[in-house]
């Protein structure tokens, strides 16, 4: 049983007693497995929508993308045969490109920016722009950490150890563009082979959090890992818009108020479990080794590159500019 599982057992059975037999059950979508950030998102949200509905409304959670692959029930909430999934913000980023700013390398630089932006005005505005794009509405931010790079076969600390190595990426441009900038071609694919293609060695290495890291037992196939820090990964949690446009307004608050619950119960999470998570991988046998020279080279290479290469698909310069002045920083 995972830490928060058993810290939300207590909530959620003493809440299912009390359910009515009418409760309406929600199937939520789950891209990675048990242990991570997106399990413990999902289950502090069941748990406060069944508070704030007095048990009217629950949910289930479908791990491991038994559901359909991540950027799959985008498609699926979208069109109304899904009722809520949980993924990695990369995997909406190709049905709403506005929220490819969060997935720009070296934008976000702490947890503390992250949630100071999904939680501010900028998320707000991500918010409605993937109701337009996308036909989801993003109820709840998980937080998950920075994407570390893992590989099976050396430690990798500069650009040029990089060099020859078979990287597996989301099918997502920034970041197929991100490895091109550091002079490999990396594989784009769909999460739910990435296990498979690691094990029978059809790729090298892939990065992810170390709560993903951990939630998919990618220790089983991977040796090394690099503390790279390009991307801080967020997981919304969405909500097919023709779902929520069907609810009372006294559900929908309900909803939102369930998600804004997860949201913090998930910051809470990753600030609490990250450094036992990544000792937990160093004991099953993972090698760390930190980036040369603070990772200045993959810094700069990345953001020189990438950056402007995605000016207009996220609505502008000025789009990512009022990204970094919210957080206080130069603009591009
Ligand atoms: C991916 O690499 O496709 C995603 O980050 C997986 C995830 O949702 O954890």
């Amino acid at each position: 049983m995972t830490y928060m599982t058993r810290l939300l057992t207590g909530t959620v059975a003493a809440l299912a007693l009390a359910l009515p037999a009418a409760a309406t059950e929600y199937r939520v979508a789950v891209g990675d497995g048990a242990g991570g950030t997106q399990e413990a998102l999902g289950l502090a949200f069941i748990a406060a929508l069944e508070e704030q509905s007095g048990g009217e409304m629950t949910g289930k959670l479908f791990l491991n993308g038994q559901l359909g692959d991540e950027q799959d029930t985008v498609t699926a909430a979208a069109t109304g045969t899904l009722d809520f999934s949980i993924l990695a913000i990369n995997n909406i980023t190709p049905f709403s490109p506005s929220v490819g700013t969060l997935t720009l390398p070296y934008v976000i630089l702490s947890q503390d920016d992250a949630e100071a932006i999904t939680q501010g005005e900028v998320g707000q505005q991500m918010i409605d722009q993937t109701i337009e794009d996308a036909g989801v509405r993003i109820i709840g931010w998980g937080y998950s950490g920075f994407r570390v790079l893992t590989n099976s076969k050396k430690p990798v600390s500069t650009v040029e150890d990089l060099q020859g190595l078979v990287v597996r990426v989301p099918k997502n441009e920034i970041m197929i563009e991100t490895y091109k900038s550091w002079g490999i071609n990396p594989t784009p694919m769909a999460w739910g082979e990435t296990f498979a293609a690691l094990q029978q060695k059809v790729v090298d290495g892939q990065d992810n959090p170390y709560m993903t890291n951990y939630a998919m037992k990618f220790d089983e196939v991977q040796k090394y890992i690099t503390d790279l820090h390009y991307i801080f990964s967020i997981e919304p949690l969405i909500v097919s818009e023709s779902l929520f446009e069907s609810m009372s307004e006294e559900e929908q608050q309900q909803v939102l108020a369930a998600g804004k619950a997860a949201t913090q119960a998930s910051a809470e999470f990753l600030r609490t479990e990250e450094a036992k998570i990544r000792e937990e991988l160093v004991n099953r046998g993972m090698e760390i080794t930190q980036p040369a020279n603070d990772e200045q080279e993959f810094i700069e290479l990345a953001t020189s590159a990438v950056w402007p290469k995605f000016y207009d698909q996220i609505g502008g310069k000025e789009v990512l500019d009022n990204v970094l002045t919210s957080l206080g920083r130069e603009p591009a």
